[in-house]
C-alpha cells in the first residue's frame, strides 16, 4: 500500500512538474513577466529578468531587463535589453515584459503609457502562438509554432561574448558589424565608452576601441575561416578549460565565434568597463570570476605604443625598433617613453631597395589590399617593390581552406608602419617584407660581414651586371626572341615574376630579366641627372637595381649601329 501511494505520488508530480517546468522557461502572450518573476532556462544556467543595481537606500531604483547566470550566488548580467532606458520604480506600479500578438516583446513601465523598450519587430501576421523561449545557452528566442526563429538576443549583444554567439564582422551587404559595447560602471549598464568588433574598413581583423580611437588591434587573419584551440588552467587542481576558436567565412556573414569544452564551467569574454576585454571563468572553490585572459597585454601591445616602426616583442614585453630603424629620441626611449617611434639609420636610395623578411610577426595596421585573391608572392613583391611609398608587404597562400584552396592574400602598406608586433608561432603571424636601404639589407643578413666586403661585394656585382648586360646585348644581337624565355629574376631573395609569362624558369645567372618599369624608376625616367655618358648607341645612365649601382645603355632612336 504504501509502496503503492509512493509510486502514485511519484507519478503524479512529474505530471504536475512536467508542464511547469516547461513553461518555466518561456513567455507566452498573455502572461506578462513582472520584477521579482524570473524565466530560467531549462538547465536552470540563465535566468531572465528584472534585476536593479543601486546599492544606496533612499535612491530611487533603476530597474533592468536581463539575463544573468542563475547557478551562481555573485549577480553576473550578461545581457541588459533596456540598458539605456531604465524603469524608475516608483511606488504605484512596476514594469512588464509581454510577448504581443504581432510576435514582439514589448518592455512597458507600470501604466502601459511607455514603451521602455521592445524587439521591434515587423511582423505582417499576427499571432498567439508564438513564444519567447530563454535556451540554456543565455540565448532569448522569440520563435513561431514551427520553431522558425524570429528574433534572437544574441543579435543584439551588450558587453559579454557568451559561446556560441556570434560576433559578425560582416553581413549582407553591411560592413557594420556588431560590436560589444562596455557598461558605463559597475552599477550603471548604460553604453560605456570601450568597444569590441571588427575592423569596418578592411574585415580582416578585430579592434578594441575607446570612443573611436583604437585601443587595441588583433593580428590580421587572412579572410578565411581560421579555428585555434587555446587552453586555460584555472588553478592547479581543477581541469582545462579549452577555448575553441573560430572565424567563420560564410556566403553571407563572417563572423567569429567560440565554444568551450565540456565540462568546463562558466566561461564567458567581456568588455569591461575600464577598458579591457577579459576571458573569465566562474571559480566553484572560490566564488570569483578568474581573468584567465586580458587584453591588450603585455601594455606594449596597445595600439600604436611603440611608435612608428617600432615595434611590441612579445617575448620581453617591451618596444624594439625594426630592423635598420633606430629610436627617433634616444633620451625618450631610454625613459620608457616609445610614443616618438623610430626611423631609418639610413634613407631609402629612390626606389631600388631590397626587402628583410621579418617572420613571426603581427603586420602593421592601415595596410592595402593588393589584387584579387590568386596572386603569387612574386606578385606580390613587385606591387610593393615598383612603388616607392610601398615600405612593406606580407603574403599569404591560403591552400585548402576555403573551397578551391587555391586563394591567397597581398597586403601592402604605404606610408608609416605602425601597431606592429613580434609574437612568434602566434594565431595571425606573418612575414613582413620590409623595405630597407642596400646597406641595411646586407647588414641584417649577415651581420658580422665587414664594410669593406660590402664594398667589394658591391663593386663585384657592379662590373657582373656590366658584364652580363654585355654579354646579353651580343646575344641579343645574334638571336632576336631569346629574352622572352628568361621570365624570372630574383632581387635580393625576392623573385619577381614578369607578367609576359606563366612558365617557371629557374633563375639564370647569365642573363637577368628586367623590367621596364624597374629601369625607368632607377634611372628617374632616363632623366638627364642620372645620364654619365653618350656613345653611337645611345646614351648611358648611371643608377640603382638590387641595392647595386649599374650603368643603363639606352639604344637611341637616331643610332645607324644597332636595331631599335
Ligand atoms: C533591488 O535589489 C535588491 C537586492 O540587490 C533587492 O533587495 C530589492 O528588492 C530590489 N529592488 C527592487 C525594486 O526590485
Ligand atoms: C553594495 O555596496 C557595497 C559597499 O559599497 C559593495 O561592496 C557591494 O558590492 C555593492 N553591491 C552591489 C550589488 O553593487
Ligand atoms: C492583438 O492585440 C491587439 C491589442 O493589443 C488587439 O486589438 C488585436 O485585436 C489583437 N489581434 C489578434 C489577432 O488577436
Ligand atoms: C499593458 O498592455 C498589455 C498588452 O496590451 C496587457 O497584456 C497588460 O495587461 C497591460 N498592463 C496594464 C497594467 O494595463
Ligand atoms: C513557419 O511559420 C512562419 C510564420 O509564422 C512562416 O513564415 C514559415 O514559412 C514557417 N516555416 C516552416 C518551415 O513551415
Ligand atoms: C579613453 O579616452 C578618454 C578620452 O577620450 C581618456 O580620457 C581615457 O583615459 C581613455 N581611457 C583609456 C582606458 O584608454
Ligand atoms: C559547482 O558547485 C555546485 C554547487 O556548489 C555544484 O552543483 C556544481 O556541480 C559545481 N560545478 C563544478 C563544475 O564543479
Ligand atoms: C593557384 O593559382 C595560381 C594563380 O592563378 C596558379 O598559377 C596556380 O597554378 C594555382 N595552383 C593550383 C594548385 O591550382
Ligand atoms: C603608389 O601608391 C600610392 C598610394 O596607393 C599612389 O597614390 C601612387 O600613385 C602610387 N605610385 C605609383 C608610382 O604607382
Amino acid at each position: 500500500m504504501g509502496w503503492l501511494a509512493v509510486t502514485f505520488y511519484t507519478a503524479a508530480l512529474i505530471l504536475l512538474f512536467l508542464p511547469l517546468r516547461a513553461s518555466q522557461d518561456r513567455l507566452v502572450p498573455g502572461k506578462p513577466l513582472s520584477p521579482g518573476a524570473t524565466i530560467v532556462s531549462d538547465d536552470g544556467s540563465f535566468a531572465l529578468g528584472f534585476f536593479n543595481l543601486s546599492n544606496l537606500s533612499g535612491t530611487p531604483n533603476r530597474l533592468y531587463l536581463g539575463i544573468w547566470y542563475n547557478d551562481i550566488p555573485e549577480l553576473t548580467v550578461v545581457w541588459v535589453a533596456n540598458r539605456e532606458t531604465p524603469a524608475t520604480v516608483g511606488l504605484s506600479s512596476a514594469p512588464s515584459l509581454f510577448l504581443t500578438n504581432t510576435s514582439n516583446l514589448v518592455l512597458s513601465d507600470g501604466d502601459n503609457s511607455s514603451v521602455l523598450w521592445t524587439t521591434g519587430l515587423d511582423t505582417a501576421t499576427s499571432s498567439s502562438q508564438t513564444t519567447a523561449v530563454l535556451l540554456s545557452t543565455g540565448n532569448l528566442v522569440i520563435q513561431s509554432l514551427n520553431g522558425t526563429m524570429l528574433w534572437q538576443s544574441f543579435d543584439h549583444m551588450t558587453d559579454t561574448f557568451l559561446p556560441a554567439m556570434k560576433i559578425r564582422i560582416k553581413y549582407g551587404a553591411s560592413a557594420n558589424g556588431d560590436r560589444l559595447v562596455s557598461w558605463k560602471g559597475p552599477e550603471d549598464p548604460s553604453s560605456g565608452p570601450f568597444s569590441y568588433g571588427g575592423d569596418p574598413n578592411t574585415l580582416l581583423q578585430i579592434f578594441l576601441w575607446n570612443g573611436t580611437r583604437p585601443v587595441a588591434r588583433t593580428a590580421t587573419w587572412t579572410g578565411y575561416m581560421v579555428k585555434s584551440e587555446r587552453r586555460y588552467q584555472q588553478d592547479t587542481t581543477g581541469a582545462a578549460i579549452i577555448v575553441y576558436l573560430s572565424v567563420v567565412d560564410g556566403d553571407e556573414e563572417i563572423y567569429v565565434t567560440y565554444a568551450v569544452s565540456d565540462d568546463a564551467p562558466h566561461t564567458r569574454y567581456v568588455v569591461t568597463y575600464s577598458g579591457d576585454y577579459h576571458l573569465q571563468s566562474w571559480s566553484n572553490s572560490s566564488s570569483v570570476w578568474l581573468v584567465l585572459a586580458k587584453w591588450p597585454s603585455p601594455e606594449c601591445y596597445r595600439y600604436g605604443y611603440c611608435g612608428p616602426y617600432g615595434y611590441c616583442d612579445v617575448a620581453v614585453q617591451t618596444c624594439k625598433c625594426l630592423d635598420g630603424f633606430d629610436p627617433a629620441s634616444m633620451e625618450e626611449w631610454n625613459q620608457g617613453r616609445f610614443s616618438a617611434g623610430c626611423r631609418r639609420k639610413e634613407p631609402l636610395h629612390g626606389c631600388v631597395d631590397g626587402f628583410l623578411p621579418l617572420q613571426g610577426m603581427k603586420t602593421p595596421d592601415g595596410f592595402a589590399l593588393f589584387g584579387g585573391d590568386k596572386g603569387t608572392l612574386e606578385e606580390c613583391a613587385s606591387e610593393c617593390g615598383r612603388n616607392c611609398s610601398c615600405m612593406a608587404y606580407a603574403y599569404a597562400n591560403l591552400g585548402g581552406d576555403k573551397s578551391g584552396g587555391n586563394v591567397s592574400r597581398c597586403l601592402v602598406w604605404m606610408g608609416e608602419l605602425v601597431d606592429t608586433a613580434k609574437i612568434g608561432e602566434e594565431l595571425g603571424s606573418d612575414t613582413l617584407y620590409l623595405r630597407l636601404a642596400g646597406l641595411d639589407m646586407a647588414a641584417g643578413n649577415r651581420r658580422k660581414m665587414s664594410a669593406v666586403k660590402i664594398v667589394l661585394l658591391v663593386l663585384g656585382c657592379g662590373v657582373l651586371v656590366l658584364i652580363c648586360i654585355s654579354l646579353a646585348w651580343l646575344k641579343f644581337k645574334g638571336k632576336d626572341g631569346k629574352w622572352r624565355r628568361h621570365k624570372k629574376m630574383r632581387l635580393d631573395g625576392v623573385s619577381t615574376m614578369n607578367d609576359l609569362g606563366e612558365e617557371k624558369l629557374p633563375y639564370d645567372h647569365e642573363f637577368p630579366f628586367v623590367r621596364l618599369e624597374e629601369i625607368v624608376l632607377a634611372t628617374q625616367n632616363f632623366s638627364e641627372i642620372c645620364m654619365i655618358g653618350q656613345g653611337g648607341f645611345g646614351k648611358v645612365y648611371k643608377g640603382h637595381l638590387a641595392g647595386q649601382e649599374v650603368a643603363i645603355k639606352r639604344l637611341s632612336r637616331d643610332s645607324q649601329q644597332g636595331t631599335k
